[in-house]
């Protein structure tokens, strides 16, 4: 009998990023390797080159070139720049929850395997070979080998059509291997495969060159493969992205033709400068995975990563030692914003009886003791209220939300619904006291009111709209 396979597709793009034309000549490896993948690349021309920049610099530029992507839900990134990569990738990796892939280690791995007499070596930027990812990267994996590093800046002028391409001088930028006995040649930045044909015919047949684009390609087919993301096999032409952030129709002329494909369109934007990588994650102080999908929704859109505490096992629980639901909402928010240097979003929620003054209000959830349990609580709700006339028994869901951030002052937002305590439970959607809280405009207990209708209107949705309206208003993320 034949076994069932279950495959799981992903039709998400992979986003790639560049300081300029370089990383075209990765994605020429993926639209090859990878024909049923979609590709969203930027290539940030109107700032390049990156290599002569300080690194923080160009962390931050990549960031901003992520922060594009992330509009179009990539589920892959590939930093297609060595320069980026060397910066940035260990903080990309931090904080986005997508696989991320640079050049550096696939081209190194190649690398090695190349190389017959272990003396290798790397032409890049100046930011590439003075962050010595490369020799960290051949020299962990072998610790043997001779490396010889050579930046080469004028290379990438002529790529990016700054100036000519000038055999004179790529020689003369080459010449420093002449006495290296080098068997293997790195292009450690992506614009160098452009000049293929050029260092091939400088440095002699009995130099490999190694195209870091085609090793991490090749990469990225495995982690696909690994993590279950390969999109779904098609004949389809796909709906490829291309955008610069320099000229669009100069970026459309080099791009087609590396590509050789006439057909590809090119758009140029502008960026959100000044994203700051380190505010870039949100934590929402739940253990709910579902909570946070809500909210990826919404900040996900303006580059934000959403995470939750599942993602910070080692934070422990903050006790909830405030008197009111505000208190409680801020103890959370507060310590762990400070705690891991993020944005965090924290709620407080209960019921509030007016026969019984506000009651249970914050003790909600523990209202017949610990440990929590609904059905105890509706139970002694009910008890105590007894034979109360149902128009002494009106009752509201509150909600407080709290917004923290390591360095200004929190926005706090409300959200109630208003309804009343039913004699007897009916209904088994929701949870906490949805089976007894009547709301009379739907004739349906909370409980009976199904999912989709309830997270509509409630208290929590009217909390957070109110908490969104405010980070607007007050220009807090955007
Ligand atoms: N393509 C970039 C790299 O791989 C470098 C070009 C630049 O200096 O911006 O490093």
């Amino acid at each position: 009998m034949q076994k069932e396979v279950n495959v799981v597709y992903d039709n998400r793009p992979i986003g790639f990023i560049d300081s300029g034309f370089g990383g075209l000549t990765v994605v020429k490896q993926a639209l090859k390797q990878l024909p049923n993948e979609t590709v969203i690349f930027i290539g940030d021309s109107a700032r390049c080159p990156y290599g002569p920049r300080p690194s923080e610099e160009v962390t931050q530029f990549t960031f901003e070139l992520v922060n594009y992507l992330q509009q179009y839900d990539i589920k892959m990134l590939v930093v297609a720049c060595n320069t980026a990569t060397a910066a940035a990738l260990p903080l990309l990796k931090e904080y986005l929850d997508i696989p991320v892939l640079g050049v550096i280690l696939p081209g190194a791995r190649a690398a090695i395997k190349a190389s017959q007499n272990d003396n290798i070596g790397v032409i890049a930027t100046q930011g590439t070979i003075s962050s010595q990812f490369y020799d960290h990267a051949l020299k962990a994996k072998k610790p043997s080998l001779h490396i010889w590093n050579k930046a080469c800046p004028s290379l990438v002028d002529m790529v990016e059509g700054k100036t000519n391409v000038d055999m004179t001088k790529i020689a003369t930028e080459l010449s420093t291997f002449k006495d290296s006995n080098i068997d293997t040649l790195i292009l450690g930045c992506t614009h160098f495969p452009m000049l293929k044909r050029e260092i091939e015919s400088i440095m002699g047949e009995d130099v490999t060159l190694i195209d870091s684009g085609v090793e991490t390609i090749n990469d990225v087919s495995a982690f696909l493969d690994y993590f279950n993301l390969s999109a779904s096999p098609t004949t389809q032409p796909k709906q490829h992205r291309f955008f610069t952030t320099g000229d669009a129709t100069e970026f459309k002329k080099v791009a087609a033709s590396w590509l050789g494909r006439r057909d590809l369109t090119v758009e140029s934007v502008t960026l959100n400068e000044g994203v700051n990588p380190m505010k870039k994650t949100i934590l929402i102080a739940t253990k709910n995975a579902g909570k946070a999908k809500e909210f990826q929704a919404i900040f996900g859109k303006q580059g934000y990563t959403v995470k939750t505490l599942l993602d910070y096992p080692e934070i422990e629980d903050v006790e909830e030692t405030g008197v009111t639901f505000e208190e409680n909402a801020r103890l959370k928010a507060e310590t762990i914003a400070k705690l891991l240097n993020v944005m965090v979003i924290s709620d407080d929620s209960g019921l509030c009886v007016d026969f019984l003054d506000g009651a249970p209000g914050i003790y909600s959830a523990r209202y017949a003791g610990e440990p929590k349990n609904d059905a105890r609580n509706i139970a002694k709700l009910l008890a105590i209220l007894g034979e109360v006339p149902e128009e002494k028994r009106t009752a509201k869901f509150h909600c407080t939300v709290v917004m923290a951030f390591p360095d200004r002052e929190s926005i706090v937002a409300t959200g109630e619904l208003f309804g009343r305590i039913a004699p007897i439970p009916k209904g088994d959607g929701g949870f906490g006291y949805d089976p007894v809280f009547f709301l009379a405009e739907y004739n349906k207990t909370a409980a009976e009111l199904g999912t989709e209708m309830k997270n509509k209107i409630s208290h929590r949705k009217l909390a957070i709209d109110a908490l969104m309206r405010q980070i607007e208003s007050e220009g807090v993320l955007w």
